[in-house]
């Protein structure tokens, strides 16, 4: 199975046979938007449509395959930028046409959540914190494609909170992996930031948003602190060390919780965030200690690649699903 995946700004392309990556290449954009700190959607849809083929070939070559030996093409439709999203989607389709192919279209949400299952098996049930640069979301997988989000986040997501307070302090862009590494050397205790705490949302079915999440008030309170005399006095290391615990403890006590209420005894963390090695510790540190096993994919499936888009498209395709040359771009494809 070939994975294309050009939904944000990576593009990568993979080819895989069962469970087995034989190639996954992913070529970063990161400096191409860092000046900008953040994506630039037309610049990302630029250097897709200038890279996506020669990534494919690359992980054709690394997998020593042919198009003609391939099952199938899966591509990410969605969720995503919608102009880099149908650079892959257009690619895709133009190659499954010419070698007369399945293609099948893969929620990019979907492909993070199954990532682990690469590597590890877990059975379902388990329950799954999706934590990205575009989304934060909390699901209880009941089976394959069955999938119940439990929580969401109500403004950014964990990973929009790293790169938004790293670019405050003048750190870079993506901000989530410096501000990991910069924390290593600081006191998670020393500047006391505030943590969100939910209320149900009026109106809605009882327990509606108690697992929801908000990251614009800690995002608030940083932009606050580094105005006052305070940030004169404290390193670097510690106030992205406390910033960083401020998220990660909200991560952790939301999906503590709703593990206890859901009698769930799997956890999945998945995601750019899941990259975290302070998020990965304390989960997997206070999931065993409230009797749970926390199953953590390995780095290079954390963040966007298309092993996971492959994979989510081969079981599809085993149950007889596949796309037609329809097949559209959607920015908000739901999972
Ligand atoms: O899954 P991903 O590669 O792309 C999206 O689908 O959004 O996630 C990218 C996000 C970025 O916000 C980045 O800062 C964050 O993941 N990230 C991290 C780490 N590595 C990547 N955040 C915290 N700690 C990390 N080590
Ligand atoms: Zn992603």
């Amino acid at each position: 199975m070939l994975g294309i995946e050009t939904s944000c700004d990576d593009t990568a392309a993979a080819v895989l046979y069962g469970t087995e990556i034989r190639a996954s290449v992913v070529s970063s954009q990161d400096h191409v938007h860092s000046r900008y700190g953040g994506v630039v959607p037309e610049l990302a849809s630029r250097h897709h449509m200038e890279n996506v083929l020669p990534i494919v070939d690359q992980a054709l070559a690394q997998a020593h395959v042919g198009l003609e030996q391939l099952d199938g093409i899966a591509v990410t439709c969605g969720p995503g930028l919608v102009g880099s999203l149908l650079v892959g989607v257009s690619v895709a389709k133009a190659l499954a046409m010419a070698q007369q192919l399945p293609l099948i279209g893969v929620n990019h949400l979907e492909g993070h959540l199954l990532a682990v299952l690469l590597e590890q098996e877990v059975a379902f049930p388990f329950l799954c914190l999706l934590v990205s640069g575009g989304h934060t979301s909390l699901y209880l997988a009941h089976g394959w494609g069955e999938y119940q989000r439990l929580g969401v986040t109500r403004d950014d997501a964990a990973g929009e909170a790293f790169d938004k307070g790293a670019k405050m302090l003048g750190l870079g862009y993506p901000g989530g992996r410096v501000i990991d590494r910069l924390a290593l050397q600081g006191d998670p205790q020393a500047v006391r930031f505030p943590r969100a705490h939910l209320k149900p949302v009026p109106g809605k079915v009882e327990g509606t948003g108690t697992y929801d999440f908000s990251f614009s008030g800690l995002k608030t309170a940083l932009r606050q602190f580094l105005a006052t005399p305070e940030r004169g006095v404290r390193r670097d290391e510690d106030i992205v060390a406390s910033y960083q615990e401020a998220i990660v403890d909200m991560l952790v006590t939301t999906v503590l919780r709703a593990a206890s209420d859901h009698q769930a005894k799997r956890i999945v963390i998945s995601g750019g965030v899941s990259a975290n090695s302070r998020l990965r510790r304390r989960m997997t540190e206070e999931g065993e200690q409230n009797g749970l096993r926390v199953f953590l994919p390995s780095l290079r499936l954390c963040t966007d690649n298309a092993a996971m888009i492959a994979f989510a498209g081969e079981w599809r395709l085993i149950c007889g699903q596949r796309a037609s040359f329809q097949l559209n771009a959607s920015a908000t494809l739901p999972l």
